[in-house]
């Protein structure tokens, strides 16, 4: 909305209320601090509609929507405020708004959106001394309604993947390109050296993704990234990417949580797995076990203090000399060996707390290891491998079931790298069931990095709408809850250059 727009808002105003704006108060607004003023323009009419909103830090208000009266019927006016709702999504804020009660349409289409009646402020109208009814609306009630397939990126550590779903959650590809050869002579994932490899590799992973599905750039609907928690290098490669393909065809932009990545990885795995959940995510660089009670409603229940699982297996397949990554190294060695042969400490085994702690397993391993001869250490490191992976998938199995028995969930599921250990798998399975949970391993393919479980998270993340997440940044620490960067401000032409 501009200043040139005012005389046109100004006869819809005084067209639709009977206490319409001035134009001198239109005009006032229009420097308003967060202020949200926006129009839909036909290139011969002018303005046909307009909505005015406030965007205060805790929560927006709806002030004015009105729409031509030649023009109603057509959509305009969810077409602004699903604008609207979508950016107040993106920053979990809710919406408030007062409606005549006897403005049927407006009560019907602010229902149609989600908003309810919350209470009443009497003889609210200046012209009628009519009753206002206070209508709120809360972030994320809408259903995503994406017209046609999503693409999504993950970048957050070593793995460029990019993959395309369909509305329905349906994938049609999923193509991940792993970095673990790069990083291999390092023994650990190099930040600078991934994002380097991440620019050299996305677009073609991404030009992959999108010949296995069939479709082209001009098909999408809308293109997700993880934006969060990883490394803020390899992150601002895939954020950067996906803002750019949206952008150049003005597609809406969903941000992704990685975390919350992880956790989509069980719906996607098992549609009908029931809710709520308790999911144990653990990876290289997380374990942590969170109460899921719907697909965007997560709490964290407990996490390691120190190692994550992942590195717990990984640090140990180094100590016993099999390589890197090595968890997976170390799982096939145990496979072979005694898991009663040494006796390894599970981490807070008599701690009601859902936390984990692997440091000690691993000091333990070294202690083992470094009593032993070479001829000893080589003979017996299917039995020390065995025993190693009993203590940490003990401590990991333990903790998960007792949390959802406190939790009162109905599902059990593993997400993340560590998901693809044999006996986690065998064994969360076999206790899951007899304790009578729903259980749920997804394929390997979702467990480990990948885009896919990055898309289903997406079909429930806020939809921020062509051009508004120009400023939406990567962030390294992301918390588990937060869809964007708690830096984000809505864009707006006005604001864009001065944040
Ligand atoms: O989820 P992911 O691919 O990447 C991260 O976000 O970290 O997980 C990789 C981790 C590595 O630590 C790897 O050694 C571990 O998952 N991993 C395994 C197995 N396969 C992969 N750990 C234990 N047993 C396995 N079979
Ligand atoms: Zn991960």
């Amino acid at each position: 909305m501009a200043q040139r727009d005012i005389r046109r808002i100004s006869e819809i105003e005084t067209a639709s209320f009977s206490d319409p704006w001035t134009a001198a108060a239109l005009e006032h607004d229009l420097s308003a601090q967060a202020g949200w003023h926006f129009v839909s323009v036909d290139d011969s009419d002018g303005v046909l509609a307009y909505l005015i909103g406030r965007t205060y830090p805790h929560e927006w208000h709806l002030l004015d929507l009105a729409v031509d009266a030649q023009m109603r019927g057509r959509g305009l006016a969810a077409e602004l405020l699903d604008r609207f709702l979508d950016a107040a999504d993106a920053v979990s804020v809710e919406v408030i708004l007062e409606v005549r009660p006897r403005n049927t349409p407006a009560f019907a289409l602010y229902s149609t959106r989600k908003f309810t009646p919350i209470g009443v402020r009497p003889r609210y109208y200046h012209d009628n001394h009519e009753d206002a009814l206070v209508m709120q609306y809360l972030p994320g009630s809408r259903a995503s309604h994406l017209s046609g397939p999503l693409l999504a990126i993950e970048t957050s550590c070593d793995d460029s993947s990019a993959a395309v779903l369909m509305p329905s959650g349906e994938v049609l590809s999923n193509v991940v390109h792993s970095q673990d050869e790069i990083h291999q002579r390092y023994g650990g994932v190099v930040p600078e050296v991934a994002s380097r490899a991440h620019v050299e590799r996305l677009s073609a992973v991404v030009s992959e993704a999108l010949r296995q599905a069939g479709v082209t750039i001009d098909d999408l609907s809308a293109v997700a990234a993880t934006v969060g928690p990883g490394l803020i290098g390899a992150l601002l490669i895939g954020v950067q990417t996906a803002k750019t393909i949206a952008w150049s065809r003005r597609l809406p932009f969903l941000p992704v949580n990685h975390v919350h990545g992880h956790l989509a990885a069980v719906w996607l795995g098992d549609p009908e797995a029931p809710f709520p959940m308790v999911t144990l995510v653990a990876s290289g660089g997380h374990t942590a076990l969170i109460r899921v009670d719907d697909k965007k409603t997560f709490t964290l229940l407990g996490q390691t203090l120190d190692d994550a699982a992942g590195e717990a297996f990984d640090k140990g397949a180094r100590l016993l000399g099999l390589g890197y990554p090595g968890g997976r190294e170390l799982d096939q060695l145990a496979e072979k060996g005694d898991s009663s042969a040494f006796s390894f400490p599970v981490g807070l085994q008599k701690s009601t707390k859902s936390d984990f702690s692997f440091s000690g397993v691993k000091t333990a391993l070294y202690y083992v290891l470094r009593d032993m001869s070479e001829d000893e250490r080589r003979a017996r490191a299917a039995d020390v491998a065995a025993s190693y992976r009993e203590a940490i998938v003990t401590a990991l199995v333990s903790k998960t079931l007792r949390a959802a028995r406190e939790a009162g969930a109905r599902t059990v599921a593993i997400a993340g790298g560590v998901a693809a250990n044999s006996l986690l798998r065998t064994r969360l399975q076999a206790e899951g069931s007899a304790a009578g949970f729903h259980v749920v391993v997804p394929p390997f393919a979702y467990c480990t990095d990948n885009a896919a479980m990055i898309g289903a998270a997406a079909l429930s993340a806020p939809v921020v709408p062509y051009p508004e997440y120009l400023n939406i940044d990567a962030s390294a620490s992301l918390a588990l809850g937060q869809w964007v960067p708690p830096t984000y401000s809505v864009y707006t032409p006005d604001n864009y250059w001065k944040i």
